[in-house]
């Protein structure tokens, strides 16, 4: 019986490992493109979120611009002292006219992000 609870609670836990998005790369600041001569900044958004015991919390930041919209650069900025968290692009990016920018934190921290979209 206990041992049957046991498994049940692995099954549980393996579900919501899977659940959660794994960051493709480890660097808490993310920087694409380059910004050139002509560009504007396009969006400047804050992103914060305090620590939670045990938990990966994660937000996604969508820009869409219009027709005519290229972004040239993205930055993502931890803002403070360091807490480990990650940032990178999930759909559109350099080129495009739209960009969604996750953030995730890691177990059991919170984050602070500055993320500037940059482009013409
Ligand atoms: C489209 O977006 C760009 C910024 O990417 C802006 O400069 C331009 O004025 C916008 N055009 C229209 C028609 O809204
Ligand atoms: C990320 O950027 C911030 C702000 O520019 C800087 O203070 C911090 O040291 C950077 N972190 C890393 C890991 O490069």
């Amino acid at each position: 019986m206990k041992a049957m609870l046991v498994l049940c609670m692995l099954a549980a836990l393996a579900l919501t490992e899977a659940s959660v998005a794994r960051a493709p790369a480890t660097r808490s600041n993310l920087s694409l493109g380059y910004i050139q001569y002509g560009d504007r900044l396009l969006a400047r958004q804050y992103l914060a979120k305090g620590a939670l015991p045990n938990a990966i919390q994660y937000q996604d930041l969508i820009y869409r611009g219009n027709a005519t919209t290229r972004i040239s650069a993205i930055q993502a900025m931890e803002v403070g002292y360091t807490q480990w968290a990650s940032a990178w692009v999930v759909a559109g990016g350099i080129g495009w006219n739209s960009a969604t920018v996750r953030v995730q934190s890691a177990r059991g921290y919170g984050y602070n992000y500055q993320i500037d979209i940059w482009g013409r």
